[in-house]
């Protein structure tokens, strides 16, 4: 069957074109039209531009995906659209787009969950889904969640951020230190210059920084975002204030912020906090027989894709990291959670609404 999908939540339109036959799925056109460089102006995503530029790019990239994949409407099995979580305007532009053609030509539709896109952007790695059950960690500008995947349709959060969300606490700190919006990719690159300053290039880094003279004087310290009561939960905004404080410290003394050395630090300490509660969640009698899933605009991350590289070797499980180009909002990810909606037979009519409001079912 041929997937019409779109994915409006945040700051990216995008739509897509994929083919499942037998539980293979296959990108026929993926496209996205970004709004990073109108939002940069703002230092974030303003919701309303957001909502109006949705409405302005959506028909225009609709045509442009059914082209690339060489269909028409006509050709099209199922409309997939991101329902919820989001923002509600934006969300709105997709879900009422997707409805006027799925009346229209008389196609079945489907709400789709964004953090289950996320997680099915994996699926497309290999094109089919890794052996159930999963542990997934999907990690994005608006979440940092674990989850025991045991099907796309069966998936409860195990973990969660209690405040900010791992990217939030990228862009905005990064942003603090001179990094346009979003910051991720730039503080991606500012930190592996940190690592390679302070412990030199090679595998292993992360441990040999724990024990880095840089790492032991405390100059630079930050606290970590694993919450230490017995919980898979995390709290990044205390890593945000600390680093905040840290950098006014610097200002006030008149010294020059060590950025490199200082993104390093901060970036250990992230992507240490999930190393460490994926390790425990793994750990978990129930869930000996998980395989990994890393996915979400964070998963973009080269050191924490390094890390839970370690992490799969040393627990002996699988890992299935999304693309890189599939981390970022997209709809083929819609396309793919589209399918188990489907298949699972919650086919949705006109009054299908969009919320703002997490939570997966
Ligand atoms: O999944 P996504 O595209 O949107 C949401 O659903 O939020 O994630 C966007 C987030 C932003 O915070 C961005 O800074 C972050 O992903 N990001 C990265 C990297 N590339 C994108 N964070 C860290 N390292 C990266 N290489
Ligand atoms: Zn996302």
């Amino acid at each position: 069957m041929n997937i019409l999908a779109f994915e409006s939540s945040c700051d990216e339109t995008a739509c897509a074109v994929v083919s499942a036959e037998d539980g293979l799925f296959k990108i026929k056109s993926n496209t996205v039209a970004s709004q990073v460089d109108i939002h940069r102006l703002y230092g974030g995503v303003v919701p309303e531009i957001a909502s109006r530029a949705h409405t302005e790019a959506i028909s225009r990239i609709t045509y442009e995906a059914l082209d690339v994949a060489g269909v028409t409407l006509r050709d099209i099995d199922l409309v997939a659209v991101t329902a919820n979580p989001g923002l509600i305007g934006a969300l709105l532009v997709g879900v009422s787009f997707a409805k006027a053609l799925a009346v229209r030509y008389g196609i079945p539709l489907v709400g789709v969950d964004h953090i289950k896109g996320h997680i099915a952007s994996a699926y497309l790695k290999d094109g089919r889904a890794p052996a159930a059950p999963q542990i997934a960690l999907v990690v994005s500008g608006g979440h940092t969640a674990i989850y025991r995947v045991n099907s796309l349709n069966d998936v409860r959060v195990i973990g969660t951020t209690r405040d900010d969300a791992i990217g939030e606490a990228f862009d905005k700190i990064g942003r603090i230190i001179g990094i346009p919006y979003p910051a991720g990719a730039g503080f991606d690159a500012l930190a592996g210059e940190g690592f390679v300053k302070t412990v030199g290039e090679g595998e292993g880094y992360f441990k040999r920084f724990r024990k880095s003279e840089i790492y032991k004087q405390g100059e630079l310290a930050l606290p970590s975002p694993a919450l230490r009561d017995g919980t898979l939960d995390f709290s990044f905004s205390g890593l945000k204030t600390a680093a905040i404080n840290l950098i006014h410290r610097y200002e006030m003394r008149g010294d020059e912020l060590p950025r490199a050395e200082f993104a390093a630090r901060y970036t250990y300490e992230a992507v240490e906090a999930v190393y460490t509660k994926l390790k425990e969640a793994l750990s978990y009698e129930e869930n000996a027989d998980c395989e990994m899933i890393l996915a979400g605009g964070v998963a973009a991350n080269s050191h924490l894709r390094a890390r839970l590289g370690e992490l799969a070797r040393e627990m002996r499980r699988k890992l299935t990291v999304a693309d890189r180009s599939l981390c970022g909002d997209n709809a083929a990810m819609i396309a793919v959670a589209g399918f188990y909606e489907y298949e699972r037979g919650r086919i949705q009519d006109s009054s299908l609404n969009a919320s703002a409001l997490d939570g997966i079912v």
